[in-house]
């Protein structure tokens, strides 16, 4: 099958790595950066050209699209998708995943559990915001922290209040949740591939921490998710039409709590931690979706 990696940087790991996992397998495949499609838009056909070439014929396409490319990044997958290429996450599906209150509304509504999450644009009432979510440790996270920064833990709730009043001074927005302290500062990362989990690693942090994070010296070993947490992990990310999902939860009293659901997850720290050919089983995944699309296609062709 002829499939596109649409990745700004064809270096990066995890980029790597699907090439690597579809050269394998005898597919032919070629890195695209979106940034650098682009698109005809018109009601007699959908056309896409790259460095002065047209771009056509892939059977599938597997978004690596980073949070800052977003908006152009999905406008270039949703033209693969109206070209006819199968994607495992559709461009909807990534554009709503990148909005992570909108993920916390919807996993509650479907009762996926979560940390208690409180949240106001601008919240007069401090005091009030607070009381909704209960008693401290808090742990409140910046609305564009990444990798453990801008998160943090407060034990008492005059520090939270303090540092609701500080960000809400600088024009920061954030979330407040409760702090799962029976986690132990370890979380889970489960990815899943289609209505599977194909690998899972738990991210421990480095002592006195409470932030897993690889970035911030949390190390990760393999780990064989519980049933309930696989069946929450692959249930999340149907929810959220995402068929290749990076599930990060933690593990509390109350059975797992979903934190994030990634649309474009890393391979190197869960590959490198599992030895699992994690990139080999996206692949297989595409182009098995995409082969029976096209049956289905066909079939419907010869019955008419
Ligand atoms: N409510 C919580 N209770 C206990 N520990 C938490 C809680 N929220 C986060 N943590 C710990 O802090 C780490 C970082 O939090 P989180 O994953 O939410 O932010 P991030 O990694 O900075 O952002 P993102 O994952 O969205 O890129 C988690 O991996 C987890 O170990
Ligand atoms: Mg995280």
């Amino acid at each position: 099958m002829k499939l596109a990696i649409l990745s700004r940087n064809s270096k990066l790991y995890s980029t790597r790595r699907l090439v690597e996992a579809a050269r394998e397998r005898g597919h032919s495949v070629r890195v695209l950066d979106p940034l650098r499609c682009y698109l005809r838009i018109a009601s007699d056909g959908f056309a896409m050209h790259y460095k002065g070439k047209p771009i056509a014929g892939y059977g599938a396409v597997v978004p690596r699209i980073g949070a800052s490319v977003t908006r152009y990044g999905c406008a270039v997958l949703r033209q693969f998708e109206l070209m006819g290429s199968y994607t495992p996450n559709s461009a909807a599906a990534i554009a709503r995943a990148r909005d992570k209150l909108r993920c916390h509304q919807v996993l509650a509504a479907e009762g996926i559990g979560l940390p208690t999450t409180v949240f106001g644009d601008n919240p007069d009432d401090t005091a009030d915001l607070l009381a909704m979510l209960g008693p401290p440790p808090h742990v409140i996270k910046l609305n564009e922290g990444t990798q453990g920064a801008g998160v943090m833990l407060t034990e008492k709730l005059s520090a939270s209040r303090a540092a609701i009043e500080t960000l809400r001074g600088l024009y920061a927005h954030f979330l407040v949740q409760e702090f799962i302290a029976e986690a132990k500062g370890a979380d889970l990362r489960c990815f899943v591939v289609g209505e599977k989990v194909v690998a899972a690693m738990r991210r421990q942090a480095p002592k006195g921490d409470f932030r897993s994070n690889l970035h911030r010296g949390g190390t990760a070993r393999p780990v064989r998710p519980t049933r309930a947490e696989a069946e929450t992990a692959v249930r999340a990310a149907r929810i959220l039409g995402l068929r290749v999902a990076g599930v990060d939860m933690l593990r509390s009293r109350r059975g797992p709590l979903v934190l994030e659901v990634n649309s474009s997850p890393g391979l190197e720290g869960i590959e490198t931690a599992t030895g699992i050919d994690v990139a080999g089983a996206v692949i297989d995944h595409v182009v098995a979706m995409a082969t029976s699309r096209k049956r289905a296609a066909n079939a419907v062709l010869t019955d008419s």
